[in-house]
């Protein structure tokens, strides 16, 4: 098993391990530092954050580290019309929000799209690595990530997706197993269809391409990682392990969900945001799943705008009954509670260490 490959090498990754973007406010900038300064390579998910949060999270993890660190974007998508009549919706989101004495829901307003500002922060910010997921980047915005000698990197759920990045011009593909916790990045195949898991989907896409493969999806320790690397991935990239840190930020109510969870209590739901995600079963979906009437859900991202007060609601509670409190968490998640119960605290830095599968290379210290 190669320990430094080209990946790691071209990255300065001491482990293969990445963290993944954790769009939500998961990945603060002592995480995405802690994991740079342990040999990894940490990830700010932008995708929510305005071009000045960028900016500032960037200029914030730079602060704490010299080590490389990545920032990650949604491509561009075309947004649908609003919807005509989302009496429905609205209604089915009213008990939650009259819980937590929100004023009652209003058909949501898309704030304006600032995907070029919000990539332009992402340039300026000084992270060495670009990467997306939910599509394919517009070509200008491919050569302008180039132009800056960023990394970059493209979300792939099928061999068919994993190709068409490569030939737009990615140089690595993140493969998302059917186990990875949060939002689907399909882009090219119905969302069933792209349900494929990360044990047979590595070695695919690694056969169909020639660029780097880095593995993601339900990967929560060692072992995950040894598998993924002797399936031909370069690294791996793990979201739900990073949540349960110390450094990440969401708030305890939601590590103890994720930490309590077992590996049948996750599901693929469309309720958080009107797009496909995996996320720990909990009041909110079951509730709102249960009125099965095709409108009772907005499209992405209008059912997310929708959701988006009741998330910093319940953030603010601490309570882990609402649209995030139960985090999206990948399928494996008691695998994430073994792996903390191992430790009495969890640093991210001792989490790669004592994940890490090459005893040799963690005896490295970053340079
Ligand atoms: C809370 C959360 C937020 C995420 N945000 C992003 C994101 O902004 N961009 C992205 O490419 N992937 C995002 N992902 C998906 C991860 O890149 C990765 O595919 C997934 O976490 C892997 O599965 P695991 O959670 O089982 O490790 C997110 C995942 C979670 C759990």
């Amino acid at each position: 098993m190669p320990l430094k490959n080209e990946l790691m090498r071209r990255l300065k990754m001491i482990h293969p391990v990445i963290q993944a973007p954790l769009a939500g406010g998961g990945d603060t900038p002592e995480l995405v530092a802690a994991v740079g300064e342990a040999g990894g390579l940490g990830f700010i998910g932008g995708a929510y954050l305005t071009p000045q949060q960028i900016l500032e999270a960037a200029r914030a993890v730079r602060t704490r580290t010299a080590r490389p660190f990545g920032i990650s974007l949604f491509a561009p998508q075309p947004v649908p019309d609003a919807p005509k009549d989302p009496r429905r919706a609205l209604e089915c989101v009213a008990p939650f929000y009259a819980e937590l004495e929100l004023p009652p829901p209003q058909a949501p307003a898309l704030a304006a799209d600032s995907f070029g500002e919000q990539l332009a922060a992402a340039l300026d910010g000084g992270a060495s690595v670009f990467s997306f997921t939910f599509g394919i980047l517009p070509a200008t915005a491919i050569e302008a990530v180039k132009a800056r000698g960023m990394f970059l990197v493209g979300t792939a759920t099928t061999v068919d997706e994993a190709v068409a990045l490569e030939k737009a011009g990615v140089d690595a593909v993140v493969t998302q197993g059917a186990e990875a916790g949060g939002h689907r990045g399909s882009f090219a195949a119905e969302f069933e269809a792209a349900m494929v898991g990360t044990i047979s989907l590595v070695p695919q896409v690694v056969d169909a391409v020639r660029i780097p493969v880095i593995a993601s999806g339900g990967i929560m320790d060692g072992r995950g990682i040894a598998a993924a690397l002797a399936l031909g991935a370069q690294a791996v990239q793990m979201g739900t392990a990073f949540l349960v840190c110390d450094e990440s930020g969401v708030p305890d109510a939601y590590k103890e969900a994720i930490l309590r969870a077992r590996e049948h209590e996750t599901r693929l739901t469309r309720v958080f945001s009107g797009r496909p995600a995996r996320g720990i079963v909990n009041r909110f979906m079951t509730e709102v799943e249960r009125n099965a009437a095709p409108d009772a859900v907005l499209p992405f991202p209008f059912q997310n705008a929708l959701t988006r007060p009741l998330r910093s609601a319940a953030a603010r509670g601490g309570r882990a009954e609402f649209p995030d409190g139960a985090p999206p968490a990948g399928r494996p998640v008691h695998l994430a509670a073994r792996a903390r119960d191992r430790r009495s605290h969890s640093p991210a830095g001792g989490m790669i260490t004592s994940s890490c599968v090459t005893p040799t290379v963690c005896k490295e210290k970053p340079a």
